[in-house]
């Protein structure tokens, strides 16, 4: 119940999802939870959820890949509950399925100001408040594509990967004063992204399934409960890591 028991929280995109169900673990465990979205409605509705189940949570409206909401968000939050403990970099897109021949300036920068710039600018601007604080834990949300090759979504891997190498980066350069910055790399989790995948070709899954030795996909707690560990405080030694969740994909 208590394994963040009166930490701060930051979560992006915690209206749907994975977010979502970080938020809600977060705040299960006991960290207060600022809920943060584009989408309000879905925003609103992860606070209630954790309202509903006795926690703490308020919403923030937050684009994320916008430097300034960030900044302002950030200190409304370190403003309403008096620090800031955990980031999850959670919010992000896949973008269009198209080969690099395909790809246009313009989809390929969209990602990068969606994916990597919302972790650059969230980080940058949480980094002040846990160096007040002493200490802090950012979890940053790679996926499988940030560290395998595959023959789809080709802006998405290679953000992801960035995403990667922008937490190893941190992790040594923070580590010093006690922020610790992991990614985790989550394979087919079923939520509304990979339904919009399935929307777009309902034959999308049919293969992949036959790669994940453990025979299912993942469901949004079992990546929850890895952010949790790495957010609480029995992860105090881990740093710099990629936490893997792919039923050993990645592994063969
Ligand atoms: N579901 C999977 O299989 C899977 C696997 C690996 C990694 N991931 C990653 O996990 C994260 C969450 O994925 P999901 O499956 O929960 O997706 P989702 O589409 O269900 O949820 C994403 C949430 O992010 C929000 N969002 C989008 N753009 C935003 C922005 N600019 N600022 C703030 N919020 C924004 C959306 O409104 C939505 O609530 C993404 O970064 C995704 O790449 C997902």
């Amino acid at each position: 119940m208590d394994r963040v028991k009166e930490k701060v929280a930051i979560v992006t995109g915690a209206g749907s999802g994975l977010g979502r169900a970080e938020a809600v673990m977060l705040a299960k465990e006991g960290a207060k939870v600022a809920v943060t979205d584009i989408n309000d409605a879905s925003g609103m509705e992860t606070v209630e959820i954790i309202r509903n189940a006795g926690g703490e949570a308020e919403y923030w409206h937050l684009d994320a890949s916008e430097e300034k909401e960030c900044k302002a968000v950030i200190d409304a939050v370190a403003e309403k509950f008096g620090k800031i403990d955990i980031l999850v970099n959670n919010a992000g897109i896949t973008g269009p399925d198209v080969t690099t021949e395909e790809i246009t300036e313009e989809d390929w920068d969209r990602m990068f100001k969606i994916n990597v710039k919302s972790v650059l600018f969230m980080t940058k601007h949480t980094i002040p408040y846990m160096r007040k604080n002493g200490k802090g834990s950012i979890v940053n949300t790679s996926s499988l594509s940030g560290i395998i090759g595959d023959t789809e979504l080709t802006p998405y891997h290679a953000t992801k990967g960035t995403i990667v190498i922008m937490s190893q980066k941190d992790a040594v350069q923070y580590a010093p004063e006690h922020i610790r910055v992991n990614c985790i790399c989550p394979g087919t989790v079923m939520t509304p992204l990979v339904q919009g995948l399935l929307d777009d070709d309902p034959h999308y899954l049919d293969n992949d399934i036959k790669r994940y030795p453990i025979g299912y996909f993942g469901e949004p707690d079992d990546v929850a409960y890895a952010v949790l560990f790495l957010a609480s405080d029995e992860g105090r030694f881990v740093t710099g890591t990629k936490l893997v969740i792919d039923g050993g994909y990645s592994a063969q």
